[in-house]
């Protein structure tokens, strides 16, 4: 038995709960959690804001002009297991939820430029391990060398149900075709872009949690990390 660190990578489809379960393994090890689609929503508000990006369609060049520009840091609070997301200095952590983030934030992370800037600030995180962090190419692109990987999916009706009941449970009206709508694209978007595209590592272990209770699946993971750092 030791008590070495590792880095926990957790990929998947959107809104599959990845990041529910990162916190509550993060949580369970005392490591940091770090969501890193939050640091692509980050850069779509500011996108947004500054109408670089409308309607899905991005102004490239002057979106990468514009990164230096762009300060995204992320702080996470494990007593609570809640992080807030803060851009330029200003917490954004409720805003980068919402629907037009969201319904813009794919476009956003095809850009290569906007990956590599990302990315050198994920890897920056990681540099002292004791890190769980959840996306869409941890463990095929940011740390390839991850000591442990998941890669979580569940069928889009049922992740679209998910999305659906926490917005409306914080008082959001939403449309539930909206939502399935938007979460069929993004997973096509996301697939299928040509920079570090969604797909599984070949050494990540599959979770398909359609039909497992987030206490089944919480179980299952953490015994996998138990087992992990066995060796
Ligand atoms: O919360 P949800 O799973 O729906 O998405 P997210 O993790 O907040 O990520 C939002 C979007 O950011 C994804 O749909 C991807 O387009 C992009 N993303 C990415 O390209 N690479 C990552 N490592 C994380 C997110």
């Amino acid at each position: 038995m030791t008590n070495h660190k590792i880095i926990i990578a957790i990929d998947g489809h959107s809104s599959c709960g990845k990041s529910t379960i990162a916190k509550a393994v993060a949580a369970r090890f005392g490591y940091i959690f770090m969501d890193s689609g939050a640091m692509y929503r980050a850069v779509t508000l500011y996108a947004l804001r500054h109408k670089l990006v409308a309607d899905g369609e991005v102004k490239r060049e002057e979106l990468i002009n514009a990164l230096p520009q762009i300060k995204i840091e992320i702080r996470y609070y494990p007593e609570i297991q809640k992080s807030d997301t803060f851009l330029n200095g200003e917490n954004v952590e409720q805003e980068i939820r919402q629907l037009p983030v969201s319904q813009n934030v794919s476009p956003v992370a095809t850009i290569a430029e906007v990956r590599q800037a990302m990315v050198k600030l994920q890897r920056k995180l990681g540099e002292n391990k004791g890190i769980v962090m959840d996306g869409r190419d941890i463990g095929t692109v940011v740390f390839p060398e991850a000591e442990l990987k998941f890669f979580v999916t569940a069928s889009a009706e049922i992740r679209a149900k998910r999305r659906f009941d926490e917005l409306t449970a914080k008082g959001e009206t939403v449309s539930f075709a909206e939502i399935l709508q938007n979460i069929q694209e993004r997973d096509r978007i996301d697939s299928t872009r040509v920079a570090s595209p969604l797909r599984k590592a070949d050494d990540a272990l599959v979770l398909d949690n359609s039909n497992l209770t987030q206490e089944e699946q919480l179980e299952w993971v953490i015994g996998k990390v138990e087992e992990r750092l066995k060796f």
